[in-house]
């Protein structure tokens, strides 16, 4: 089994006594509700998800993060995960405080460190623009003015609408071991199941043991799919196209970014960290707009030799009409005007309106299901 990012798996749950001892201090310190995104992190950082992570980055490893792309301690890190609180709340803190969601105490934090920072630099350096039409940036600079740095122990953790699919890296491990899957690829997604991601899945799964589809549950842009959907429709794809001997799916409770480049190497440390050996990454990878070119997202894989998980590079996947299937430029050799791109904007724009997407771009049982909703979309 491939080991952890940092070499261990975290874990920094309270056992029974240590919850007790530790729930019988509130009142004596500090508390602060915190969004589900951050309780998202914390439960992320808990499970060791975010290995090596045992809580939220203090000023070094911030500092260390932004310029470098690493911890301080050189291991490979990308996205700054950091709690922000007020100037006020700054300062009642002292050394310990309790994060609470939806009114309860979801994590004990011992303080480390609080210290100011500048947004820009952090949206500039994760995002590689200060525009504001980027949804990272607008986040960024909503956050408070203050980070507050030291390690968690989850003490609840927060509920899921897809409870079947949440699965630790402890679970997944087992799980792989299980299957006899000895290499495993991950996929990350945000998105309905289109042909392309089917053919890249398929593609990759070819040359592994075993397929992780491991769709990101959370916040997302507006115009993005739905969780439940996203749910739904790949339980259609697996019903119909996929055997689970070779391929299985969990979620992953987190907030998309659109960091495109940093967040690809994130997404695969993440993967990593759940027992798997290759991780694919596509076109425009965790993009959104024209913010990144489109191999980008790959071409960070460069600076990071020691990051510990083979990347599966693919090139842009389109329907070819003379080819008959699911092509890319490097083995397609017909003419544009053959060519159906699989085109987000155009295939949500034919669902908006209530329409199946054509068999070249999307399975009729997955379109069926989609079209089921409503409003499949954010
Ligand atoms: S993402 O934001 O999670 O990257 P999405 O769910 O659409 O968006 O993509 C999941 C993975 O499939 C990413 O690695 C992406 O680069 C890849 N991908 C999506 N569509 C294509 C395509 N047509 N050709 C090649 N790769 C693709």
């Amino acid at each position: 089994m491939i080991a952890p990012h940092g070499g261990r798996l975290i874990e920094r749950i309270a056992g029974k006594k240590e919850k007790e001892d530790l729930l019988s201090l509130r009142g004596e310190y500090p508390e602060i509700e915190i969004s589900r995104e951050l309780a998202f992190e914390v439960e992320n950082i808990a499970v060791g998800l975010f290995s090596p992570l045992e809580g939220f980055l203090g000023k070094e490893d911030f500092h260390s993060v932004l310029k470098r792309g690493r911890l301080a301690s050189d291991i490979p890190w990308t996205i700054p995960i950091v709690l922000d609180v007020d100037k006020e709340k700054a300062q009642e803190i002292g050394e310990g405080l309790f994060l609470l969601y939806e009114g309860k105490p979801i994590a004990w934090m011992e303080v480390q460190e609080k210290f100011t920072y500048d947004k820009d630099e952090m949206a500039y350096s994760v995002y590689g623009t200060l525009s504001e039409e980027h949804p990272g940036v607008v986040k960024v600079k909503s956050m408070k003015d203050i980070l507050v740095g030291g390690k968690i122990t989850l003490l609840n953790h927060v509920s899921s609408p897809f409870p079947k699919y949440k699965l630790t890296p402890k679970e997944t491990r087992v799980l792989f071991e299980t299957k006899g899957w000895r290499r495993v690829v991950g996929f990350q997604t945000r998105n309905v199941p289109h042909l392309g991601h089917e053919y890249i899945q398929k593609t990759a799964l070819t040359f592994v043991d075993g397929l992780f589809i491991n769709p990101v549950i959370g916040k997302k842009k507006k115009g993005d799919f739905k969780d439940e959907v996203i749910i739904k429709a790949y339980e259609a794809l697996f019903k119909y196209y996929y055997l689970p001997e070779t391929a299985t799916m969990a979620i992953l409770q987190m907030e998309m970014r659109y960091a495109g480049p940093r967040e690809a190497i994130h997404h695969a440390i993440i993967r990593k960290n759940y027992g798997c050996t290759h991780f694919i990454v596509g076109r425009d990878h965790a993009g959104v707009g024209n913010f990144y070119s489109p191999y980008a997202a790959q071409e960070i894989f460069d600076d990071y030799p020691d990051l510990g998980i083979i990347p599966l590079f693919f090139r842009s996947f389109f329907y070819c009409k003379k080819c008959g299937g699911v092509v890319n430029e490097k083995v397609c050799p017909h003419e544009e005007e053959h060519r159906i791109s699989f085109s987000g904007t155009k295939i949500r724009a034919l669902l908006m309106e209530g329409k199946i997407p054509p068999a070249e771009l999307m399975r009729p049982e997955v379109a069926k299901v989609i079209t089921e909703f409503n409003n499949p979309f954010v």
